[in-house]
């Protein structure tokens, strides 16, 4: 039997794991902190990996204290409806303008295996940026599969699939205010489970 799940996003949730109130909290300690790492630099740009990405990045540009630019790229992991990382990046959206000479600041919703942005810093990189950092809302090192230096992480989180506050499952879910971890019963055919 297939779940598709509820009408209302909030019924299909086990869990919250982090509420409103802890994000807002740590997006401002966040933006303080890499407002003050950047002092000197009139030049920063925030690329924000589409789509899980975007609840996070306006929130955080609005939260540092500098002036900053925007870009967005979109990758895909992921199959559709999958909670696993395939290993194989593809490139859907490429960036708009140069970061040639500028400080990029990866903006991330999510870091697992670690595949995904391993792959992302090597392709910025490339592109002769000043400096390449990352900052991401969550992260599961347990998952992790390449080592990966991480500059600035919201929270840690235990090895669970999660939802919320811009990360998806099937593309649904990205409009909850919190992070938390779905009813088993909705991915369990996803991850091998009947
Ligand atoms: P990685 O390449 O395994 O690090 O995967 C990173 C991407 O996988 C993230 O940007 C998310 O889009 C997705 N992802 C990983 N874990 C979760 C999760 O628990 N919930 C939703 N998406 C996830
Ligand atoms: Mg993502």
């Amino acid at each position: 039997m297939s779940n598709t799940g509820s009408a209302n996003p909030h019924d299909d949730i086990a869990e919250i794991l982090i509420d409103e109130a802890a994000i807002k909290t740590r997006v401002e300690e966040l933006g303080a902190e890499i407002g003050a790492a950047y002092t000197g630099s009139d030049s920063i740009v925030l690329i924000s990996v589409l789509k899980g990405a975007l609840v996070f990045v306006a929130d955080l540009m609005r939260a540092i204290p500098r002036n900053v630019s925007i870009d967005v790229m979109e990758v895909s992991s992921y199959g559709g409806g999958n909670t696993e990382s395939s290993g194989t990046v593809r490139i859907l959206k490429d960036l708009s303008g140069t970061i040639e000479g500028r400080d990029v600041l990866i903006v991330e919703d999510i870091i697992d295996t670690g595949l995904t942005l391993n792959y992302l810093t090597g392709y910025l990189g490339g592109k002769s940026p000043r400096s390449i950092r990352i900052v991401t809302l969550l992260n599961k090192p347990a998952r992790r599969l390449v080592d990966l230096k991480v500059d600035w992480t919201g929270f840690e989180i235990p090895d669970k699939f999660v939802v919320g506050y811009g990360l998806d499952f099937g593309e649904k879910y990205r409009n909850l205010r919190y992070v938390g971890v779905l009813k088993r019963e909705l991915y369990a055919s996803a991850i091998g489970e009947a």
